[in-house]
This record gives C-alpha cells, structure tokens and sequence, in this order.
C-alpha cells in the first residue's frame, strides 16, 4: 500500500475546507487496514480514518498524523425468511447500497437515499433522516479493534446507539475501525412513511407508493432542503445538519416554551421531533435573528435550510468555526441552549 505525504484534504469532504494530511493512504483491503494501523503506531502518529468525507470539519491546518481513507469495497447477500442480510464493504458509497438494496425490494433503508458519505460512517453516527435510523437494520458490525488488535464482529446490542451517537464516537472513540457493516432488511417490505414531509408528498396519491417512489421522494425532499449533493449548486458545498437538534429534559423544554410565550412564539413540534424529546435546531437558530443565506465572510446558512452552513468557495476552517460561534453565542443567549455541532472536528 503506498503511503503519500502533504495531501490536501479539502477536496475529500463535501464542505472543502482545511489543510494537508502529513501522511495519507487508501486502504483496500483489511490487510491494507492493518498494514496502515502498524505504521502509524510504529511512527507514533494520530490517526484519523476517512469515510466519504460528509460530516467533517478539517482544520486549516490539516492532520499532522496519518489520514487513512477506508476503501473496501463489495456487497454480499444472503436471503432467509422475510428478510435479507446485506454485508457491505466499509468504503462503499452509502447511496449506491440504498439504491441496491430498494432495487432488491428490501425495505428498511429506502428514508436513508441521497445521504451523501461511505457504508463504514453509518454507524458511527447512526445516521438517520426521514423516520429510519441505521441502528434499527445494523445486524453486526465487523472492526478491527486497535486495542486487542485483532478483528472483531460487534452485534447491535454492543453499539451503544443513539440519535447521532454510537460507541463508536463516544465511549470508544478512535479504539474501532470499521471494515464492514451488515444490514438485515426486510423483503418485499413496505416503504415507511412516518415522517410528516413524506406523508404530505404522498398525500394526493390514491395507491400506496413502493419502495422506488420513497428513495425518489426522499432525494427529491433533500434537494430542495440543500441536503443532496448536487454538482453545481453551491448551498451542496456542506456537511449537511451542522449542529443536532438538542434534547431537551423536561424542565429545559418548560423553560424553553416560557422563553417563547414571551415572544409570543410556539415551539414547532413533529411526532418525529417529539418522539425523541429533540426541539429542531433551524427553528431555533431562525428564531435568534438570523435568517437563510445570512453571511459571515464566506460562510453563510444554506439559503435552504437553517442548520446547514455553507462554504460559498473560498471559506476556510476558521471562518465556518467564527460562524458557527455566533449562531450558538445567539440561540444561547435567546433559548438558554447551547447548540452541539453534529460533524467530526478533524485537527481542532
Ligand atoms: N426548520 C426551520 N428552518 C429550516 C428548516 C427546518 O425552522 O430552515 C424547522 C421546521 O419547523 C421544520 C423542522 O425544523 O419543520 C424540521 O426540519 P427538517 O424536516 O428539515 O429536519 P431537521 O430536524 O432540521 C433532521 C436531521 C437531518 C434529516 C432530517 C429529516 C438532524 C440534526 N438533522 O433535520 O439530517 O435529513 O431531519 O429526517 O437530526 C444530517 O444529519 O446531516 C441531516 C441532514
């Protein structure tokens, strides 16, 4: 496997901001993954591992360590009763399994299309849009554990998932890295339909729509959120939700209708939001004097969607981080809630 040094990172994250790795390598395969963790122990070097760049933040001045770029690829199935089991490679492009996967008439993942990003980042953030969650398909996750340095198959149950959270970028950040995730999907399942944006797309439609018209509807939703990579449009140059939609206990949310009974505001609340006691974050962040498209410098809020913030082109680390402190310095000072960024930190 070659290893390559000083290579930008920017044009390997959807937000295009930061600086170099030192070192920098693509692993293929496990043996690659093991080869590349054994350099980087040997040279005493931080190591990050790459995904499909969709959720990061690269400092400008980049990762002084070794940046490994996860790149296994293949998709296997095996079908048992009702359902299938899918066992993908770690590099494989997110989206192109999805497609794969409603192709086979599997449901399970079909609320989950146009995520842009790799298979190996799912779970790590048990990623979630539209009313389905990684973590409710995660069979197993297969990693090699740096710790005992031997490859390990961890089940649902051990992966501590969460909205946003797993063990993987909590309790045991930086100990895993992931080689392949399973999926066990339903087959010939119906589509889900929970969240109220898809509900409304479907509303005038007089037969249910298969799997096929969800993964459109939901691409479609996400384009015109600013939330699909689109090539061309400048509100895609992102890393999607830049903060989570805070989860409130029951005395912060009193305290919160309070503040907005005041401004004789009402909390928007969704059975989706609600479910989870989560209040929207691009409500609050609309509600503190900024609006879509608002500008510091380079960096600005998506004209599409509050809690994306953009690089219009030339932005740099520093300026995403300057704005992403006002919009939290605000809503702390208006809501009494500190905003939590959802994307990695990578070098901060
Ligand atoms: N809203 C605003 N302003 C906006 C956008 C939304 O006030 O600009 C309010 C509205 O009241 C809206 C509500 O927020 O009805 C919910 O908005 P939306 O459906 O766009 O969802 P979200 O809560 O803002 C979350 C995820 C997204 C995911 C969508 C759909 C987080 C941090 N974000 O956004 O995930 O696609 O739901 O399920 O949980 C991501 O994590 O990168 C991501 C894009």
């Amino acid at each position: 496997m070659k290893i390559q040094e000083n290579i930008p990172l920017a044009p390997l994250t959807t937000l295009q901001v930061g600086g170099a790795a030192r070192y920098f390598a693509a692993a293929a395969s496990e043996d690659d993954v093991r080869e590349a963790a054994q350099f980087a122990k040997t040279k005493h070097l931080p190591l990050f591992i790459l995904g499909g760049g969709s959720n990061l933040v690269v400092a400008d001045s980049g990762w002084p360590g070794l940046v490994l770029k996860i790149a296994i690829g293949g998709v296997t199935s095996q079908r048992e009763e009702g359902t299938v089991t899918f066992d993908v490679g770690a590099g494989v492009d997110w989206d192109d399994f999805v497609a794969q996967s409603v192709a086979a008439g599997c449901a399970g993942a079909e609320c989950l299309s146009g995520i842009p990003g790799s298979v190996g980042g799912t779970p790590v953030q048990n990623v979630g849009a539209y009313g389905q969650e990684v973590s409710d398909a995660i069979e197993s996750v297969r990693a090699l554990d740096l710790k005992q340095d031997r490859v390990v198959a961890l089940p649902n149950k051990d992966c501590g998932f969460a909205y946003r959270t797993s063990i993987f970028n909590t309790t045991h950040c930086g100990r895993y890295i992931i080689l392949r995730v399973s999926y066990r999907l339903k087959k010939d399942g119906a589509p889900s339909l929970k969240y109220a944006d898809l509900k409304k797309h479907f509303s005038t439609w007089s037969t249910p729509p298969a799997l096929s018209d969800v993964r459109e509807a939901v691409r479609q939703i996400r384009r015109s959120k600013g939330m699909l990579i689109v090539p061309g449009d400048g509100d895609s140059r992102s890393a999607g939700s830049f903060f989570k939609n805070p989860v409130l206990s029951d005395t912060q949310f009193q305290d919160l209708r309070r503040r907005a009974e005041v401004r004789g505001l009402e909390i928007p609340s969704y059975p989706a939001l609600a479910a989870q006691h989560k209040v929207s974050a691009a409500w609050l962040v609309e509600h503190s004097g900024f609006s879509k498209g608002y500008a510091v410098g380079p960096a600005r809020i998506s004209s599409k969607h509050a809690l994306a913030l953009v690089n219009s082109g030339q932005a740099s680390a520093a300026d995403m981080v300057r704005l992403k402190e006002q919009l939290q310095n605000k809503v702390q000072e208006n809501w009494g809630i500190m905003l939590d960024p959802e994307p990695v930190f990578v070098g901060f």
